[in-house]
């Protein structure tokens, strides 16, 4: 299997660059943001909960989450691969997916990091924020979300590139360009 964990900032474009890796390579894309989401729209309790973290640009607690993965990756028997968006987002979080991926012989291929200037991320979550509804596309939350990631997310760099498994990929070319980078390494990978 190949199993993806796309890694960046808010705004870096995980999202959109997963929607093309997922078509390209044929993987499950599995988003714990879309899938919050899907919660909040459908006004579950859960929905409710999430939402009050998520509007303030707060992480869900570790164990709430490391659950839901759980669930989704029981539901997806005789996939060729995972791409990860938004998990892992901790540490704890980092280890809980290798143990879940160990429990099906699996472990995690590459983790692209996707890097873009903080002025750009800005830029594109407010831009998206005049049409996406998202609570937290504003600047207030905006900067608590940075602020999230860096303290307790970009750590996370640091554990995959002790087991080499960070690639940098420059996120501030157009989405087909930075698409193009992708590629180049998923090809080599596959071989
Ligand atoms: P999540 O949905 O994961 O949000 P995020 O990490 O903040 O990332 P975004 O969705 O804002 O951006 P993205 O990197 O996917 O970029 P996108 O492709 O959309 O999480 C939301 C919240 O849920 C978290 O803050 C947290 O509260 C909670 N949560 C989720 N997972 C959790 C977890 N594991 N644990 C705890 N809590 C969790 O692109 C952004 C914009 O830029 C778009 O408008 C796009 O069109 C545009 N764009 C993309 N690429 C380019 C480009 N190359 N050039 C120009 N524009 C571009």
């Amino acid at each position: 299997m190949l199993n993806i964990v796309i890694f960046g900032a808010p705004g870096s474009g995980k999202g959109t660059q997963s929607t093309k890796i997922s078509e390209k390579y044929a993987l499950e894309h599995i988003s714990t943001g879309d899938m919050l989401r899907a919660e909040i729209k459908a006004n579950t309790e859960f929905g409710k909960k999430a939402n009050s973290y998520i509007s303030k640009g707060h992480l869900i607690p570790d164990e709430v989450m490391i659950d839901k993965l759980d669930d989704l990756m029981k539901k997806k028997n005789g996939v060729k691969g995972f791409i990860f968006d938004g998990f892992p987002r901790t540490i704890a979080q980092g280890k809980a997916l290798d143990e879940m991926l160990e429990k099906y012989d699996e472990k995690v291929t590459v983790v692209l990091s996707l890097e873009v200037e903080e002025d750009e991320l800005v830029d594109r979550i407010l831009k998206r924020g005049e049409i996406s509804g998202r609570s937290d596309d504003n600047r207030e939350t905006v900067e608590a979300r940075l602020n999230v990631y860096h303290n307790q997310t970009e750590p996370l760099k640091n554990y995959y590139s002790e087991q080499f498994k960070l690639v940098r990929i420059p996120g501030q070319g157009t989405i087909d360009e930075v698409f193009e980078s992708i590629s180049t390494v998923l090809d080599r990978i596959i071989g």
